[in-house]
Parts: C-alpha cells; structure tokens; sequence
C-alpha cells in the first residue's frame, strides 16, 4: 500500500520490482567479467535455468474465507526466532559488486532481521562483518581449506566474534566448469579481490610466507593452492564438528543419502542446494531434490538455488525448507543501490510471499504443507 500512496504522490520505487529488471539494472553497472561471474553458471546453464523453471511446475491451491488477516512467517532457526523464513545465502563476491559490499549486505541484515550467511569470501573481515550485522544472528560459511590448522582458526575466530553457527559448503571443493568465466580467464580472487579472511588470518600469513621470498602474488598464489581441499570426506566434518560447539549446517546436500550421513556426523541442518547451478551442469532442480531431502531425517533443512519472488519463498515452504535462501537478487539489489538496495530486495521478496499467503488462504507456515501445491497441468 506504500508504495501505491507513493506512486499516487508521484514517487516510484527505487529499484525495478521483478527480477528480470533488477537484473537488468545490475548489467548495466557491472564491470562484463564481474558480471559473467555472478550471472553465469556451469555449462551452458541448463541446470541454473532448471532451477528457476522447476518452481513454475508448482501452483499453490486457493483457499477462501479461512480468515487469514493475520499472519505469521516468523521462523524457528538453530534455538533462535526469526521474523521471516528467509535468509541471504553466501556470496563470495560482495565487495566486488560494490565497496563495502559486504558491510552493506551486513547493514541490510541488520534492519531487516534477515540472516547473513557470511561467504569465507570477502572483502572485509568476518569480524567486520559481524560487528555491522548488529542484533540479527548471523552465520559464518566456510570453505573448508586443504590446510586443517587453517580451517581451525577460522572457525575459532567466528565463534569469538559472535556467530550463531557455521555453515559448511561442501559442492565446492574445485570450481565448476563456467564457460563464461574461462572464456574471460577472470576469477575474483586471484586478481587478489575478496581475500580478506585469509590475509588477516595468522595461519595464512605463515603459508604466505613459506613462499619462495620475493615471489610475485604471494597471497593469490597461496590462496590458490589452499582453497580446495580435493579429499574432503565426511571425516572432515567429525573434524569440525569437533572443532565447535555452534550449530553446523551442511550446505550443497541434495541426495536424500547424504542428508542421512549428514546427521550420523553430527550435522544440525542442511541446505539443500545446488549452489545456483554454478558447480554441476545438466542435473536436477534443487527444488526437485528437496521433499526426498526433507524425507529423509529429522534434520532442519534450509533451502536455496533460483528462488526469485515471494512466491518461490512460498513454494518451497510447502516443500518442507525451514527457511528459504535468497542468493542473486540481493547481490543485484546490492550493485545497483547498496544496503538500501538489499533492504528493498528482501522487503519486496516477503511482502510478496505474505501478500500470496493473504490472497490464497494460508495464515501460518504451518499451513503450508505438501499437499497445499499442485503440479501445473501442461497445455490441454
Ligand atoms: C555464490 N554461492 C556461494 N556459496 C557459498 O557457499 N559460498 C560462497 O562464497 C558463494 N559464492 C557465490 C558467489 C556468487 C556470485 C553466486 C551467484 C553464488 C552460492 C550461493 O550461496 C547460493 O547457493 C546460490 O546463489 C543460489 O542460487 P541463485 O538463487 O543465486 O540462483
């Protein structure tokens, strides 16, 4: 309603309202190899597309006169509440796409009550970050590096700065085959972008220096060989879980038997996603993954990968998530006009979502169960 007084008085909002205009915004600021960076995926992005398509499969069944004037999307996350079901999924990149990116991101957690998933990625301190999401929890992810006493410190040093638990990303552990990007030869963080974690960290410095004195790129180079750990097994996980007592969230499980091991090695939640289609090209939906996901523990499991609209939230609510990942429409919110950018961004995604749930009939997320979606009918 706001935004039609607005209007009335002849005040448009500030950014583009659908996502197809939003992105389009974001390519006209975005430097084209930063761009194809975040836009792009694996492949020829079939399976980015899939995931976006995969909720149009879906249609939420109308419910009248169920008086539902009032609702309520606050959620229950790792003992904590939250005002709404969605949170920002991480994103290595922030400070690219804008200076201080990720202290924007952070002030925009900070006003909206929605949760930062804090990338390993970025370029201010994970400290930094924490101190600017203010009274809203925030998570740290990491990627798990091939150095273990490295892994340590990092996971230590987002428990003294105060997170509510760490997310594991475990799709990542070699980059995707992403034409656009090996087509510009440009990935961020060895053109020495986002790095910060690492070089504020004592353990990387004595890697760094361990390099050949005088050596050109030191920390790139260093970063380079450390980011991948190729033998990441669930053992990995015993080891950090027994490195932290805060809750650990497994994100990038989509086989239901993986879910499983994830709670046999002490996971609290998953996320299942598959990392917006930029790892493995040519597979399944994450959407489609998610009720076998959800099936197959009592674990919560967080959901992300080409949630677009408020109505996406919804649909995939109805599919079990306990909470929803919103990644590339922030981070073009972001580019284009900062943390008011991201704030108007995750404003927009919830009214939408709470305005679906007002129209069709659902008070509560409770009443958002499988059985409240539909499979679309193709053309008769
Ligand atoms: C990501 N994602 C990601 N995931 C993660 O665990 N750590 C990270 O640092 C990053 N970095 C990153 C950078 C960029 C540019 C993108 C687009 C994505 C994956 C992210 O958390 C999430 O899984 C996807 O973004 C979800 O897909 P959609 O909704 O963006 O299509």
């Amino acid at each position: 309603m706001g935004i039609y007084l607005a209007g009335a008085a002849g005040r448009k909002p500030a950014l583009p309202i659908a996502f197809e205009g939003l992105e389009a915004a974001a390519h006209q600021v975005l430097d084209p190899e930063l761009l194809g960076y975040v836009a792009g995926g694996a492949g020829d992005e079939r399976t980015q597309r899939l995931n976006v398509e995969a909720f149009a499969q879906w249609g939420l069944m109308p419910r009248m006169l169920v008086g539902a004037a009032q609702r309520d999307l606050s959620v229950e996350l790792f003992g904590q509440r939250f005002p709404s079901p969605i949170f920002m999924s991480p994103v290595g990149v922030l400070g690219a796409c804008r200076e201080d990116g990720d202290l924007a991101v952070a002030r925009a957690s900070a006003v909206t009550g929605v949760p930062m998933f804090a990338s390993t990625l970025s370029a201010a301190t994970l400290e930094q970050v924490r101190l600017a999401q203010g009274a809203t929890p925030g998570f740290f992810q990491l990627y798990p590096p091939n150095d273990p006493e490295l892994s340590q410190s990092l996971v230590s040093r987002a428990e003294a700065a105060g997170y509510a638990g760490i997310v594991v990303t475990v799709d990542t552990w070699v980059n995707g085959w992403r034409p656009r990007d090996l087509s510009s030869g440009y990935i961020p963080m060895l053109r020495g972008l986002c790095l910060e974690n690492y070089r504020s960290d004592p353990r990387f410095q004595e890697l760094v220096a361990a390099q050949p004195a005088g050596q050109a790129g030191a920390v790139e180079l260093t970063w380079a060989g450390i980011f991948g750990r190729p033998t990441l097994n669930w053992s990995d996980i015993d080891a950090l879980r027994e490195a932290t007592s805060l809750p650990l969230i497994i994100k990038g499980i989509c086989a239901p038997e993986d879910a499983k091991k994830a709670q046999d090695h002490g996971a609290d939640g998953i996320i299942c996603s598959n990392h917006g289609g930029r790892q493995a090209n040519g597979g399944l939906s994450a959407l489609q993954c998610l009720p076998a996901v959800v099936g197959a523990t009592g674990l919560p499991v967080l959901f992300d990968s080409g949630v677009r609209s408020g109505t996406d939230v919804v649909k995939a609510l109805a599919l079990g998530a306990r909470a929803v990942g919103i990644g590339r429409p922030y981070v073009y919110g972001l580019t284009v006009a900062g943390a008011a950018g991201v704030e108007q961004v995750l404003r927009g995604i919830l009214a939408e979502a709470d305005l679906l749930m007002a129209v069709d009939g659902y008070a509560a997320i409770a009443d958002l169960v499988p059985e409240a979606l539909h499979r679309v009918a193709g053309p008769a």
